[in-house]
């Protein structure tokens, strides 16, 4: 089993991954500044892994673009057992504070992720399973989405993420023995079927599961669907939902593969390939809580797309892994999660 460094493992996607890939027997040490999480989730974590598990869990209060906090999540792993991948989810990622403070979103994941990796080769450390976006395609010409589709982002998220792309790319060229996945998710919901850990967004959430979950718990009123004459069959949005337990299963796939095949780039899409639109989400959302939606039809939000869907072939090939979880589970372990902590983490 190997000892692995997750950045921004307290987070949504990090919590869940830390706990797959504790049930598989690694040894983990997390990075977080707890910029958007709280320490409570990493707490849970270990809580579920169980007593065995939880002392191969260890946790630095960090910055990534800090080369004394890396310093210090390096040396806490034992010095038999040095630090043999990395999972770098830590970054920001809030579409419309990115284009209101391009600065500080290529500070934390370009200049985060630029420290980070200066960080690993300084420890002789070289592979590297990144968190990406479908983001970087940006508005797409053909759905599904393939991975050799243009990039081609529109907002400073989507362009961030694309240029830590890029260096990683730059950095497989430049040397040998890098071992190198990107990632490229799609929409991450849902929870732990625990309803223990599960997404806790500060303020209004910008994502459509989030505020659907907020509505049926009456945190908010009704949810806006923005716009109702998408060219779609019932004219709102259709995006590639997928369950976060499913992405976390997928990250220790691709771990899995860098750690015993030769050093590689590997690009690939994680989704499930099939389409969803807002109103078969807020309908599904319904039927599992027992409550209804209300909703109003608004305007289309400027950026978006009228369907964003992955080919996930690729993913299916090259790494044995696909989906498994429907749209109800999704529903039902994100309403478990939002039904047993109404204000998330906080409450
Ligand atoms: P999240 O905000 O819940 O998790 C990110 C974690 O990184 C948080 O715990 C945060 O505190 C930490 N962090 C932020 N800046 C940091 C810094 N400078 N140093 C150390 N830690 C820092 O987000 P998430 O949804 O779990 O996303 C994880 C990754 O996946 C992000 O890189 C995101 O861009 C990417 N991604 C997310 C989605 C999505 O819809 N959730 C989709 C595609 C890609
Ligand atoms: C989904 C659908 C909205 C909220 C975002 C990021 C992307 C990636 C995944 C990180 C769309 C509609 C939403 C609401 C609504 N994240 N909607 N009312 O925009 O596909 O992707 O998350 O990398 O970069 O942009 O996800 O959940 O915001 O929207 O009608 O209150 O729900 O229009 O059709 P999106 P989303």
């Amino acid at each position: 089993m190997a000892q692995l460094l997750i950045t921004g493992g307290a987070g949504f996607i990090g919590s869940h991954t830390c706990l797959v890939l504790l049930a598989a027997g690694h040894h983990l040490v997390v990075i977080d500044n707890y910029d958007n999480s709280s320490p409570e989730s990493l707490r849970r974590v270990a809580e579920l892994a169980g007593p065995g598990a939880s002392g191969r869990l260890a946790v630095v209060e960090g910055d990534i673009r800090n080369a004394a906090d890396l310093e210090r999540a390096f040396a806490a792993a034992p010095a038999d057992q040095p630090i043999e991948g990395v999972i770098h989810f830590a970054g920001l990622k809030a579409v419309g504070e990115s284009v209101r403070d391009p600065l500080r979103y290529w500070d934390v994941n370009l200049s985060g992720s630029r420290q980070l990796l200066a960080s690993m080769q300084a420890h002789g450390c070289r592979t590297i399973v990144f968190s990406s976006s479908c983001t970087v395609y940006g508005l797409p010409e053909t759905v599904p989405i393939r991975e050799t589709a243009p990039i081609q982002p529109i907002n400073p998220y989507g362009h961030s993420k694309a240029a830590v792309e890029q260096l990683l790319a730059d950095l497989a060229t430049s040397e040998q023995g890098w071992r190198i996945a990107r990632l490229r998710y799609f929409n991450p919901v849902g929870a732990h079927p625990s309803g223990r850990i599960g997404e806790d967004p500060s303020g209004i959430p910008n994502n459509l599961f989030p505020f659907v979950s907020q509505v049926a718990v009456g945190r908010r009123e009704r949810l806006q669907v923005f716009g109702g004459d998408w060219p779609t069959p019932d004219g709102s949005g259709v995006r590639d939902y997928i369950h976060v337990m499913d992405l976390a299963e997928g990250h220790q796939a691709a771990l899995d593969k860098l750690m015993k095949e030769a050093p590689q780039l590997l690009t690939v899409n994680l989704g499930s390939g099939r389409g969803l639109s807002v109103l078969e989400v807020v309908r599904a959302f319904e039927s599992t809580c027992g409550r209804p939606i209300p909703y109003t039809i608004v305007e289309r939000r400027p950026g978006d797309a009228a369907i964003t869907v992955a080919d996930p072939a690729l993913a299916s090939e090259r790494l044995g892994w696909r989906t498994r979880r429907s749209l109800a589970e999704m529903c039902r372990d994100g309403w478990a999660w939002q039904n047993a902590n109404p204000t998330g983490y906080g409450g």
